[in-house]
């Protein structure tokens, strides 16, 4: 039995990853469609030892094609998806555009897999925000012991969060500190070699920006709508895995040991943590790496029932295209869906 996936966006950042992981997982596929942009058609992309030939998304027909695993933005992706979804094609979007609706399931697998039924109202499932993806892994299995009422998260983003460009401007603003070259900026809004900029998407009405405000929203909406949630997101130069400093608060007890023994048992996560020098993981060693990290697990003793911890994870990865592939995986395991096309 094998399923027809078309990867939209697949010369991106995320299309890349998700081609490299359906391969490296074996996911069970009949062929393989690679889309982008005009600007791309023709352009040569691997796909495990296979060679696939970039195809343009405004001319090709999804009628045959199962599943979507949909990463070109926002724009494309609200114009795109419900399209495609028409075709009987199931979308598994990357971008924030359908995040919010009621109708469409917000799925970590880890956490909610049983809502991605919910996906035939719209043929629609959304993958999370980079950051939300990680944390809510994290932060599952701590809620069903003790109940979370608060968290306070400062984030640590890698540039790959802001897709390829943003990449390329890192290395060549670092190319030109080191070379005392003019240093252009264009897709952050400051110099984001040897800097940190406290600002991610767009600001809303209240100070926050959107980003923050995605992890609120997005964090209510896998795990429980009762949880408040605060963050500050943080770009740094990093070029791949997304950081986090993350404080709970919580309704019941719970110690740092009862916490590490959790999230040893928990799917997804890899605790790495010994309190010495080193005895934590860093944004490069995450890298390429499927598991979300956590580390420095300690009481927050400056509130009742506190904790405090360091995530860590490839955002390319869990936070977007092996999440991406795992829902696929889920509607196929779980046989809510069958080729379109069946096997001669
Ligand atoms: N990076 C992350 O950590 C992360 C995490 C979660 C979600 N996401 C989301 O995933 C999506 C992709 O992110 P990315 O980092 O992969 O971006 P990226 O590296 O900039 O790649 C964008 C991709 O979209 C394609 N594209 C753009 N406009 C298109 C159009 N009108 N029609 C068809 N294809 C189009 C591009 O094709 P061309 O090469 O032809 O221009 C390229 O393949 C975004 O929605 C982003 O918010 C990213």
């Amino acid at each position: 039995m094998g399923f027809k996936v078309a990867v939209v966006g697949a010369t991106g950042n995320v299309g890349r990853e998700m081609l490299n992981i359906l391969a490296e997982r074996r996911f069970p596929v009949s062929e393989v469609v690679a889309l982008a942009s005009a600007r791309s058609m023709g352009t040569e992309i691997s796909f495990g030892d296979k060679v696939l030939k970039c195809r343009h998304l405004d001319t090709y027909d999804f009628a045959d094609t199962d599943i979507c695993l949909m990463s070109a933005g926002g724009g494309p992706s609200k114009e795109w998806s419900p399209r495609i979804a028409a075709k009987g094609c199931v979308v598994i979007d990357n971008s924030s555009a359908w995040r919010y609706d009621s109708d469409v399931p917000l799925i970590v697998p880890e956490v909610n897999a049983d809502a991605i039924a919910g996906f035939r109202k719209r043929n629609i499932i959304a993958n999370p925000n980079c950051s939300t993806a990680q944390l809510v892994v994290a932060l599952k299995p701590l809620h069903d012991r003790a109940v979370i009422k608060r968290v306070v998260v400062s984030t640590y983003q890698s540039v790959s969060g802001a897709g390829k460009e943003a990449m390329d401007e890192l290395f060549h603003q670092t190319r030109a500190v080191f070379v005392s070259d003019p240093v252009e900026t264009k897709r952050f809004t400051k110099r984001i070699a040897f800097n940190v900029i406290p600002h991610i998407d767009v600001f809303m009405e209240d100070g926050y920006t959107k980003e923050e405000w995605k992890m609120m929203a997005e964090t209510k909406k896998i795990l429980d709508p009762k949880i408040k949630l605060t963050a500050t997101c943080v770009r740094v130069p990093v070029f791949i895995s997304h950081s986090e400093s993350v404080n709970v608060e919580f309704e019941k007890p719970i110690s740092p040991d009862e916490a590490r023994d959790l999230l040893r048992e928990s799917p997804g996560v890899l605790v790495i943590d010994k309190r010495e020098d080193g005895g934590y993981i860093t944004p490069h060693e995450a890298a390429g790496e499927d598991a979300t990290y956590v580390s420095r697990i300690r009481e927050d003793a400056t509130v009742e029932n506190g904790l405090a911890f360091w995530c860590v994870s490839d955002n390319l990865r869990k936070g977007a295209a092996l999440n991406a592939v795992q829902i696929a995986e889920a509607l196929v395991n779980r046989k809510l869906i069958a080729p379109k096309q069946k096997a001669a």
